[in-house]
């Protein structure tokens, strides 16, 4: 089977990270998470882009040289995906070798081909975004002002000269491969809106290069001195360059197509219309082009996207290890909160009340105490043994099981459609229906009758609940799954998403571990 190959963006490194970029990487995190416990070999790749004016001016700002700026920055990276357990297979950055290598590569095959136009231009450009925008895409501002109309700064006249790929060359064969391929742009809203644009007139070019006394740091172009190459042609290359395109054929061979680049909608255009002609200009063909690529939403605060030019940015390691600071597994609380809250693909606001009610709702109270009480009744009236299922199952018991054992076919299909809520929905029902159920069996009443073969039942189903509960988290929550998997007795046990749907797998009279408090009331402390 194909190793599961799988992107996130390569997060500019001109200030440090925020809630925006973690979210897409927790994201890519769980999915890989997900299709390594299904027992898939899985490639992850991240990375930064560490390339062009807007690095190159931050980096001026801050008085440094633009590659001691962007090591310094990039660290504030790998530092918070160490934090929050991002379990990632490469990290690429732009300024490395092996990957300027194949930047140059591509351009020259392009060049070679004869697939590049030169010419001089004009056009309105936006400095921060570093993208040109046609007339018709500008907006009005007060007093008349010309503005950017993704960021809704003012634009600037430029002209220069350049070497451009020209789209609309390739105009016709995106539409009939986006026609024959519905899925390629997630979600369905996405699809319709590029669909829309490339059945309007594209812009004639996409230029490739940039004058090197306006944008000094770049990959340089290998037949024109004067240009260094566009950071979002060099960026976009990495799917490719990390891999091996052109250097390694057996490991590209492996790994390409990607399965899924995963974005935010801001970046919709550079991969679903620039990125597919870069690589058909190239000459892959339909088969070779990724698999999907999914645009999720933003994280706003209040009505704004939240982002670094706009001066509104939380920090994660604030929430991490300030606001969570009571937290054994905050890293975790921090992930569940931002793939629980919002279906993937829409926005999403971010407060602290939020965080701290899915804390205490969902997480202390729910899975939390289903935990606790389960062990702890375990503990007490059975000495720390799954006592079995000696006394056969009744209704109640089948009907949990079977809602523990569905949960596979469940987070199969959510995970399919990119849909993490409702993975997280589908596991927090069982955990509720298993807190019910404890409810209704009282087993501390059991606990007082003659015999305790009930009890035994009702104790052992909940073990197994727990079991199914804690493979289902793994992706998601890889330090809770854990942590429960220890207080579960299962220490170094393998955990395979196809024991989700096994029942019994806990041996009768297999010995659970020692206890800890999962998610501690702010002020106390973890057991
Ligand atoms: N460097 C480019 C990507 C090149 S990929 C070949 C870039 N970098 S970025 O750092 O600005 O953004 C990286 C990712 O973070 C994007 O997926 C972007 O959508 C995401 N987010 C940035 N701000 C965001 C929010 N406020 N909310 C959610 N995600 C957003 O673009």
């Amino acid at each position: 089977m194909k190793t599961f190959y799988v992107t996130t963006p390569l997060y500019y490194v001109n200030a440090a990270p925020h809630i925006g970029h973690s979210y897409t990487q927790v994201a890519v995190d769980s999915l890989a998470r997900f299709h390594r416990l299904a027992g898939e070999s899985v490639f992850f790749l991240t990375g930064t882009d560490e390339h062009g004016q807007k690095i190159e001016q931050a980096a001026k700002a801050a008085g440094q040289t633009p590659k001691a700026f962007v090591d310094d920055v990039g660290r504030r990276f790998t530092e918070l995906w160490q934090l929050l357990n991002i379990s990632y297979d490469d990290f690429i950055r732009t300024t490395e070798p092996r990957h300027m290598r194949v930047v140059q590569a591509c351009l020259q095959r392009l060049y070679d081909q004869g697939a590049l136009v030169h010419t001089t231009y004009q056009g309105w450009y936006c400095t921060p975004d570093e993208t040109f925008w046609t007339e018709e895409e500008l907006v009005r501002g007060e007093g008349g002002a010309v503005l950017c109309p993704a960021c809704r700064r003012p634009v600037e006249q430029v002209q220069e000269d350049g070497w451009y790929l020209p789209l609309r060359k390739h105009q016709d064969w995106l539409v009939r491969f986006l026609r024959v391929h519905p899925t390629f742009v997630q979600p369905a809203t996405r699809y319709n809106e590029l669909l829309g644009l490339v059945q309007q007139p594209l812009p004639e070019a996409f230029y490739i290069t940039r004058p090197k006394q306006r944008v000094g740091w770049g990959v340089p172009v290998p037949f024109s001195p004067q240009h260094v190459t566009y950071v979002w042609f060099d960026a976009l290359v990495n799917y490719i360059s990390a891999i091996g395109y052109e250097t390694e054929p057996a490991k590209f061979a492996a790994l390409w197509p990607a399965d899924a680049h995963i974005i935010g909608k801001d970046i919709l255009r550079h991969h679903t219309l620039y990125w597919p002609i870069i690589l058909h200009a190239l000459g892959f063909s339909d088969e070779q082009m990724p698999r999907m690529i999914f645009a999720h939403g933003w994280w706003k605060v209040g009505e704004q996207k939240m982002s670094k030019s706009l001066g509104n940015i939380v920090d994660p390691f604030f929430v991490v290890q300030g606001l969570l600071k009571d937290q054994p597994h905050a890293a975790d609380v921090y992930r569940y909160f931002l793939l629980r809250e919002v279906p993937f693909g829409q926005d999403g606001a971010f407060s602290e009340e939020a965080i701290a009610s899915r804390l205490a709702a969902d997480l202390a109270n729910d899975l939390g105490n289903l935990v606790n009480r389960s062990l702890s009744m375990l503990e007490r009236y059975c000495g720390g043994k799954v006592p079995g299922f000696a006394d056969g199952m009744r209704p109640d018991d089948e009907a949990l099981r079977q809602h523990a054992v569905a949960l596979d076919g469940r987070l199969r299909a959510a995970l399919a459609s990119l849909n993490f809520a409702q993975a997280l929905d589908a596991i927090f029902t069982l955990v509720s229906d298993a807190n019910r159920y404890i409810e209704a069996q009282a087993p501390w009443q059991l606990a007082k009758a003659a015999s305790s073969a009930r009890l035994h039942t009702v104790l052992s189903v909940l073990a197994e609940v727990l079991r199914v509960v804690a493979i289902a988290l793994q992706p998601f929550m890889p330090g809770v799954s854990q942590a429960m998997w220890q207080q579960l007795g299962l220490g170094e046990t393998p955990m395979r998403l196809s024991d989700l749907a096994r029942w019994p797998a806990l041996a009768a009279d297999h010995t659970i571990g020692s206890r800890g408090v999962l998610f501690p009331k702010p002020g106390t402390k973890a057991s």
